[in-house]
């Protein structure tokens, strides 16, 4: 099947009584036709599968079942599909398992090496997929590691598309992603009703590999922009100036961005609930140097946040939010660098 029957074929079932929810509803009949598993019937709906339910997984997997979503979910560590089945998801014990029983599969993995594992390891993805199933890769990862993985789901004759997203916990929780798509335009097409439901916006990009550039220029600058952000902070306070101010008069001009306002009070406290977390962060700087590695462009600023997000990892900060970044700057382990 090439890629227009594939499209084809999945739109033709893809029929608004399926879905319960007034919210997919609204999403599909948008849609100039339906979805449909290949070989069976048009009064079917499709089988949707998710693997990888972290911080980011859970909350868009549950955003699908709430709308109605026939889904089968995966994740490594069992447990975290129990809430997510007692809401009605299904569960296959491995993702080949939800691949060979879905048409179409969504993966959200911690870095490079989770989805290579996942989409091409032992038990994988591409063990199960095949013609007329579609795979979106939402989990942040480099180009060289999406072109990979989609060079084994092409050879299985399925499509693939990567959609990294721009948001965290709270805009998965609301359905308020930013999906940076590319790869195959029939799959886009196909599961935009999903992406809809899961964000606010969806851009696409072109060729596989450009939507994991633009996540990782993306993320780049945020990560610079908190390192920034953190020596404020400090700054401030240790001159003598209320950091809580600080906020306040960034909040109020043209520099002014949403994460400040929103992680500021609780840096000041040196609290570091997790929405996005540090070791995460530090792998997008770090893929970013590779990808302006590749094109012999500078990126000093980013090189030096590296550093610090470096720093805060060795100091047991990995697991928290990113913004625990600003710990790296402390004088004690200033000092303890140092020594
Ligand atoms: N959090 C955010 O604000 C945010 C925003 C945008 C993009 N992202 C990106 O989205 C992705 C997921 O982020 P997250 O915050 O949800 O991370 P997370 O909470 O750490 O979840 C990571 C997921 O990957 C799974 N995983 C890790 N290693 C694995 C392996 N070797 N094999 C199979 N599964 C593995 C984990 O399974 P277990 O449960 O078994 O550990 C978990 O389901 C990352 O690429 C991140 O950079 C995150």
């Amino acid at each position: 099947m090439n890629c227009s029957q594939f499209a084809t074929t999945m739109r033709s079932a893809f029929s608004l009584h399926h879905f319960n929810s007034p919210r997919l509803s609204r999403h599909v009949s948008n849609v100039s036709a339906s979805l449909q598993p290949q070989g069976q019937g048009t009064d079917t709906p499709p089988r949707i599968g998710f693997l990888g339910l972290g911080i980011m997984g859970t909350p868009m997997a549950l955003n699908l079942i709430k709308a109605g979503v026939d889904l089968t979910v995966w994740n490594r560590t069992k447990s975290k599909c129990d809430p997510l089945i007692s809401l009605g998801a299904k569960y296959k014990p491995s993702p080949e398992e939800v691949a060979a029983s879905c048409d179409l599969t969504f993966a959200m993995l911690a870095d490079p090496q989770s989805a290579v594992d996942v989409a091409c390891g032992k038990h994988g993805v591409a063990n199960g997929i095949g013609p007329g199933k579609g795979y979106v890769d939402v989990s942040t990862v480099d180009v060289d590691t999406s072109k990979l993985i989609n060079g084994h789901i092409k050879s299985t004759g399925a499509l693939f598309l990567e959609a990294p997203v721009s948001g965290s916990k709270k805009p998965a929780e609301d359905g308020q992603l930013i999906f940076l798509t590319a790869g195959d335009r029939n799959l886009y097409e196909t599961v935009a009703p999903f992406l809809d439901i899961m964000g606010k916006s969806k851009f696409y990009l072109g060729d596989v590999g450009n939507g994991a550039a633009m996540k990782l220029v993306v993320n780049m600058i945020m990560g610079s922009m908190m390192a920034s952000f953190s020596e404020g902070l400090l700054l401030s306070e240790k001159v003598g100036l209320d950091p809580k101010v600080l906020v306040e008069v960034i909040s109020q001009g043209a520099i002014n961005a949403p994460m400040y306002s929103m992680k500021g009070p609780s840096m000041i406290q040196s609290n570091y609930p997790t929405a996005f977390p540090l070791k995460h962060q530090q792998k997008d700087l770090r893929l970013a140097l590779g990808l302006a590695e590749s094109v012999s462009q500078p990126i000093p600023i980013a090189a030096a946040a590296n550093e610090l997000y470096k720093v805060a990892k060795s100091h047991g900060y990995s697991d928290e939010d990113f913004s625990a970044v600003i710990e790296a700057l402390k004088s004690k382990f200033q000092h303890s660098e140092n020594q």
